[in-house]
């Protein structure tokens, strides 16, 4: 179904008119080494790369664009790639999390800036699905997310290992001196084998399954692994549907729409995402003017079971387990009457024509409603006096002994008052205590930092204890797991209760009521309001300082203010002089 004519590719105001400013862009074109039959009535499609060499995730990327620019060409259209900020989750400090919107305001300019008629979004590592994401919902052409796909599963001495969540578990055992340098050596070793991201359901998958699950992907894309001969063959099929979206207008308003965000929204559940999904799929669904709540997000979870059994909630398998289990697409056939199979999708088909065909392999991983990892979804939204605008929680992924817990507070202010305690032998602390971290959200961290696992006293690792319960306005990595209530808002650096909370004070978590409270009486916490002090800013210039100014609080999404849909008029195409 073609619906444009070559006069109507956006791309035609750049070169179409007999003028010198058109003269000037196809000169430059033909300096590039294009003849006027290359670029002139053809769709440009723009293939976003975040390919960097500090990148670990995205190092097949250069491959991968060559696939797609084949698939491209193939279709008529013509490939180019441009670099985008690879914003990379190992070295990216002081939080991957704090240039996430700076990828998605480059990617929206970069794409409204060039003559693109259509563009494909190649991301992967935790920030760069939602960041490219976010940032071409509001540029407006029609587009296609490439996940890089997960890497191999992880193995050491002939034992899997998961990214994330056995790096965690495994260095308790060595703060317990159960594990020796060597063995730490081999760990390391041997838990990244390969390209791509990391392969439990962390926040990386848990990302590319949401954008899967919104069709902004092809059916099942982000399942397959990245160094799996069919990830080179959906690449260069990405290349030729994406030409086939310019002709027919496939714009992505059309496709995300709040129909397809609750769809997300329900697959994320089902799947054990990560705490992370909360933030990220409420800052895309604002660009897309849908108003996606903790409280929708709640809802969902008491009614969605988990049925991914895949790490960090499921017990035993991986990513590469979950793809040669039927992968994405059956999980959602298992779910399917829970979702709006109305939904459009990039195939210009709909989700429930993408379904069509699509079995489970093996019902351990992913399993029968009848015989879920878990009765309830991923995550549970907390209320109470200690977080009025909301907190999170993963039930499946803590010990159930923390689900009604009450104790007393020991509170840390920063990361490294944190950080020396929890390392001394002398710390006063039972399994009782409840560890609050405070500082740590997206202004107060700053940037909203995965320090929310807080690690296990060593006296308490020491008496083989390996969970307790913990409460911070931070994130936590999609690999961590335990009883850690995250992303409480508003955070403590803008006065928000947890600013409040003292050592000694009891703190009262109820899951089932979903309610997180400090049993403090108002009188004493309307007095320590009193005495609070505004903490200076974290930084004085530079984006930092920009974003400072504009972030919104967690349960927002932690998009710019000036960015969601609404804030003001859409800024449209740019004049062509
Ligand atoms: Fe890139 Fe985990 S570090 S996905």
């Amino acid at each position: 179904m073609t619906t444009k004519t070559p006069a109507q590719l956006r791309s035609a105001r750049w070169f179409a008119p007999d003028d010198l400013r058109s003269f000037g862009h196809r000169s430059r074109m033909m300096q590039l080494g294009y003849s006027e039959a290359d670029f002139m009535g053809r769709p440009i499609i723009g293939i976003l790369n975040t390919w960097s060499e500090l990148n670990s995730c995205h190092s097949h990327f250069r491959e991968r664009a060559a696939d797609v620019k084949r698939g491209v060409l193939q279709a008529g259209g013509l490939p180019v790639e441009l670099p985008s900020l690879s914003v990379d989750e190992s070295f990216t400090k002081p939080t991957s999390m704090l240039y996430r919107n700076l990828l998605a305001i480059e990617t929206e300019e970069q794409i409204r800036a060039h003559p693109l008629d259509g563009v494909v979004l190649m991301g992967g590592c935790d920030k760069t699905t939602p960041g490219l994401v976010m940032g071409a919902l509001t540029a407006g052409v029609p587009m296609i997310y490439l996940p890089a796909g997960p890497m191999l599963a992880g193995n050491y001495a002939g034992q899997r290992l998961g990214s994330g969540s056995d790096a965690w578990k495994y260095w308790d055992e060595r703060r317990a001196g159960n594990i020796d340098a060597q063995q730490w050596q081999g760990l390391q070793g041997g838990i990244a084998r390969s390209a791509g991201v990391c392969m439990t359901m962390g926040t990386a998958s848990t990302m590319t399954a949401i954008t899967d699950a919104m069709g902004l992907t092809l059916p099942g894309a982000s399942s397959v692994p990245a160094v799996d001969s069919g990830h080179q063959r959906m690449a260069a099929d990405c290349g030729r549907r994406i030409v086939g979206m310019v002709w027919e207008d496939l714009t992505p308003d059309r496709i995300l729409t709040g129909a397809a965000v609750r769809n997300a929204a329900i697959v994320a559940m089902a799947t054990g995402c990560s705490t992370n999904a909360v933030v990220h799929l409420i800052a895309m669904a604002r660009r897309a003017g849908v108003d996606l709540t903790l409280d929708d997000l709640d809802a969902l979870g008491r009614v969605t079971p988990l049925i991914a059994n895949v790490r960090p909630s499921g017990k035993d398998y991986l990513m590469e387990d979950f793809f040669y289990a039927g992968g994405l697409r059956a999980l959602m056939k298992q779910i399917e009457d829970r979702l709006d199979l109305s939904c459009l999708t990039v195939t210009g088909k709909t989700m429930g024509e993408n379904l069509e065909g699509a079995v489970v392999h093996n019902d351990d991983v992913i399993r029968p409603l009848s015989n879920p990892v878990y009765h309830e979804g991923s995550l549970a939204v907390l209320r109470g006096n200690l977080c009025p605008d909301g907190a999170v929680i993963k039930p499946a992924a803590c010990d159930p002994k923390y689900h009604v817990h009450q104790g007393p507070a020991l509170v840390f202010d920063s990361y490294p008052e944190m950080k020396a305690a929890v390392d001394d032998d002398n710390l006063d602390v039972t399994p009782d205590t409840v560890m609050v971290l405070r500082n740590a959200g997206p202004l107060g961290g700053p940037g909203f930092p995965e320090w929310g696992m807080l690690p296990i006293p060593k006296a308490l690792i020491r008496q083989g204890h390996r969970d307790m319960l913990r409460i911070s306005d931070a994130r936590m990595s999609g690999t961590s797991y335990g009883a850690c209530v995250l992303h409480v808002a508003p955070e403590s650096h803008v006065g928000g209760p947890l600013a409040l909370l003292r050592t000694g004070d009891i703190v009262r978590l109820d899951l089932p009521a979903r309610r997180l409270d400090m049993l403090v009486d108002e009188a004493e916490l309307e007095a320590r309001r009193a005495a609070w002090v505004v903490p200076k800013p974290r930084f004085d210039r530079g984006y930092g300082w920009m974003f400072s100014q504009h972030v919104t609080q967690a349960d927002k999404g932690c998009d710019f203010n000036f960015l969601e849909r609404g804030f003001g008029p859409a800024a449209g195409e740019p004049e062509i002089f």
